[in-house]
């Protein structure tokens, strides 16, 4: 099946969101800020959520505005629309809540979500993600080292990769209902990485951001965040991790494989088959930036991918 982000948007949806945009661009233009200008959602009410910031992981740009982070959200279990999720978020209950994580290790544990909050100290992050439609936000994320949950189970020898499960339940998920647009993907939506991936230090398990608790349409309770790759790597509601000797099935790769690779570093060297990913476009902003090699990580990642095809492997 050929599956894009525009195909899975009904096209009378598809234009009014282009023209949306094209009338946020015009406010950006006069100074106004796209993402908060675009939709008129509420804010759900955040818990205060402390962190310590760390340092070394700080891009040095503003952050995206709290309300463009939580209005602009891609999350096809509530819809395909980008203001969809913050609409239709308060569906899911993000308490009681349980990751099983399991596979090829020695300790499999399933953590209730307060134990997953006190396997490591919770630090701020301010990470920029890149979507693969060639936008991108900064966000002060909250969490720690995905590394820190997965040392507890003791992984294997034999496990060379960790597929994420995010949640199935159509009752709390309305896009994963039968006809609803966006009941699109394959259910639940499944991510992964290679091991030495998910073990890398830039490799968030995060369960906060902007100083507060994760909202519902940012993937709450508990999501992981890979800066350096594609937007859609980074998997939310996460119930279940799994560690694997195969490289798991992916959502998007399923539904598109020629479009989404296993890998999804972000590269301004190899285009989408439909668009450039040379340049992108930070919301909030209106000139177009160059898009960076990794996201900007180079210096952290690139190694993991020595004597590599980053263009077979995209
Ligand atoms: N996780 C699930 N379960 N479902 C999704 O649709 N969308 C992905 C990713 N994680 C998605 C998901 C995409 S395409 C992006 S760009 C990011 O979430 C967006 O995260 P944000 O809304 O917090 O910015």
């Amino acid at each position: 099946m050929r599956l894009r982000y525009s195909d899975v948007t009904p096209e009378k949806l598809y234009l009014s969101r282009r023209e949306l945009m094209a009338g946020a661009i015009a406010l950006a233009a006069i100074g106004c800020d796209v993402g908060a200008e675009a939709t008129a959602a509420p804010m759900p009410a955040g818990a205060p959520l402390k962190a310590t910031p760390n340092a070394a992981y700080r891009v040095q740009d503003a952050p995206t505005k709290f309300d463009a982070a939580t209005t602009y959200n891609n999350f096809y279990e509530f819809g395909v629309n980008k203001e969809d999720p913050a609409r239709l978020g308060q569906t899911l209950k993000p308490r009681p809540w349980h990751v099983q994580v399991d596979g090829l290790c020695a300790k499999p544990k399933t953590f209730d979500i307060e134990e997953v909050l006190k396997v490591a100290p919770l630090e701020e992050r301010i990470y920029s993600l890149r979507c693969v439609e060639a936008w991108s936000m900064v966000i002060p994320w909250i969490g720690y080292p995905l590394a820190a949950l997965l040392k507890q189970v003791e992984p294997r020898p034999g496990a060379k990769y960790v597929e994420f499960t995010t949640l199935k339940d159509p009752e709390q998920f309305p896009g994963q209902k039968p006809g609803f647009f966006g009941g699109t993907l394959d259910w639940p939506y499944t991510e992964g990485l290679r091991l030495d991936e998910a073990m890398h230090p830039l490799t968030l398990l995060t369960v906060g951001m902007y100083g507060q608790v994760l909202p519902n349409q940012n993937g709450a309770p508990v999501r992981v965040v890979i800066p350096w790759k594609y937007g859609f790597k980074s998997a939310k509601s996460i119930v279940r991790i799994r560690l694997t000797d195969t490289e798991p099935k992916t959502a998007w790769n399923k539904a598109a494989p020629q479009e989404y690779g296993f890998y999804s570093n972000v590269n301004p060297k190899v285009d989408h088959p439909r668009w450039s990913q040379g340049t992108e476009r930070r919301i909030g902003e209106f000139r177009r930036r160059t898009t960076l090699m990794f996201n900007g990580y180079a210096d952290q990642v690139a190694s993991l991918y020595t004597g590599m095809d980053l263009k077979k492997n995209y």
